[in-house]
């Protein structure tokens, strides 16, 4: 027996991208070099030394892809801006072709119909600013207020959702922390005041948007979120679950939802909190219309003294699939999600801004992509979404990663998230069976799930 579930009226479906992973054209029309240029031209960052050089080419055929994202039903799209398109140092003069490019996608979005939600920052930070410390440094904040101003003066007459900012923990710790993203900086006292003074600028960037905006417009944040679970029931464990979780949800939740951090819970927190948060930081920071939730995985953790700072370590639980980059959990979507309403009430909307798999996926004989893993992981997730919301858990969207096939970060192209299938060589694009099964999903806005 299969059952239908439908989801709210006006629920939104869309899919998100981000600039430096679909734009290419990395020096073209006066753009200005971004920390994520710098590293992947310097060697054994990035799989295979790849680089987003060109990646899918978005920034010379959007108006190729704008109808495919007509194709698959999308009523939103969500993608990033490039600050160095508008600002080449970072601040100072504004590039007025670099405007032009996202004038055009705008108004492309909205000739097929489909909603732009703009977010201002997904983490290719002007190396310029970089060279003046990057985010560890206050005056960085300000920067991208500025930056935000002028970004919203120019689009806000057309663009009503505006995201400050996509996973600003990861920015901070695997940029400024792990190293494993650009600028591959491995000091966690950088990382802290990197993580501040993102969440700062957001506070400082809501005011901007709005004070610039040419219509009344909503203004979020998106986090990465994952539950975390004890490896075992040992009091140990569950400590070492509860610290964890202080560091990778509680760290952003807290500030933005609260107006508290739990920073000082941690040795480097305590080295750090007299100087680096002002006073009023924290009252600023606590301002938001809409919350994006990035689900990917959940963390599993052992109590464990030899890692810095959290005093835990990640383990691989055995039980469930994994992808080439995570373990497959799709009761974590609503883990996270009953979480933040029941212990945060937030008072602003709620949607999920990223969920995703990637599949090595390849065209069969008939040009075909058969790719029923991305159908099922979907399936399930959306299952478990449907699930807060039939709790009375009023989640406004959700945002598929990604629309397409690009530029993963420091694996470079190995890993594909997309409905549609690029071919890296000839830019030819394909849309997946999960694609068309989402396209469906979309026109009758609900799943089949089994089930009585
Ligand atoms: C998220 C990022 C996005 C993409 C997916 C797979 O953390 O926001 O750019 O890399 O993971």
């Amino acid at each position: 027996m299969t059952k239908f579930l439908s989801f709210p009226k006006d629920f939104v479906w869309g899919c998100a991208s981000s600039a430096y992973q679909v734009e290419g054209a990395w020096n073209e029309d006066g753009k200005g070099k971004s920390i994520w240029d710098t590293f992947v031209h310097a060697p054994d960052h990035v799989v295979n030394n790849e680089t987003g050089d060109v990646t899918v080419d978005h920034y010379h055929r959007f108006k190729e892809d704008v109808p495919l994202m007509k194709d698959l039903n999308l009523a939103a799209y969500r993608f990033s801006v490039a600050w160095t398109r508008i600002l080449p140092s970072g601040k100072g003069k504004v590039n007025r072709i670099g405007l032009g490019f996202y004038d055009r996608l705008v108004d492309e979005l909205l000739n097929h119909k489909i909603e732009p939600y703009i977010c201002l920052f997904h983490w290719d930070l002007p190396q310029a600013l970089q060279d003046q410390g990057g985010w560890p440094n206050r005056d960085t904040a300000y920067a991208f207020a500025e930056y935000a101003r002028i970004v919203a003066e120019r689009l806000s007459d057309r663009v009503n959702v505006w995201f400050t900012h996509n996973e600003p923990w990861v920015a901070a710790m695997a940029g400024y922390f792990a190293g494993q993203h650009a600028p591959g900086i491995k000091d966690g006292k950088k990382a802290f005041q990197a993580l501040h003074h993102l969440l700062l600028s957001h506070g400082l960037a809501v005011e901007s948007i709005h004070a610039a905006a040419k219509q009344p417009v909503r203004v979020g944040i998106i986090l990465n979120l994952n539950p975390v679970h004890p490896a075992s029931e040992s009091a140990n464990d569950r400590a070492a679950a509860a610290r964890m979780d202080a560091v990778i949800n509680r760290s952003t939740l807290d500030p933005l939802l609260k107006g508290t951090t739990p920073i000082q819970e941690f040795s480097i927190g305590k080295l750090l909190s007299g100087s680096l948060i002002k006073p009023t930081d924290l009252e600023k920071i606590r301002t938001l219309d809409i919350l994006g939730v990035n689900y990917y995985t959940r963390t599993v953790v052992k109590n464990d003294r030899k890692f810095p700072i959290v005093a835990a370590s990640q383990i691989q639980p055995e039980g469930n699939e994994y992808s080439g980059m995570w373990e497959i959990y799709p009761e974590g979507i609503y883990e996270i999600l009953a979480r933040i309403w029941w212990d945060y009430h937030p008072k602003c909307d709620l949607m999920v801004t990223e969920n995703g798999i990637p599949v090595p996926d390849g065209l069969d004989f008939d040009g075909r992509v058969r790719d029923e893993r991305r159908t099922r992981y979907l399936r399930n997730h959306l299952h478990q979404v449907h699930r807060a919301i039939s709790d009375d858990i009023p989640i406004k969207g959700y945002f598929h990663w990604s629309l397409m096939d690009n530029f993963e970060w420091a694996h470079g192209y190995g890993q594909r998230f997309g409905l549609v299938h690029v071919d890296f060589k000839t830019q030819e694009r394909t849309i997946k069976d999960s694609g068309r099964w989402f396209a469906n999903v979309i026109h009758e806005n609900g799943i089949q799930v089994d089930g009585e």
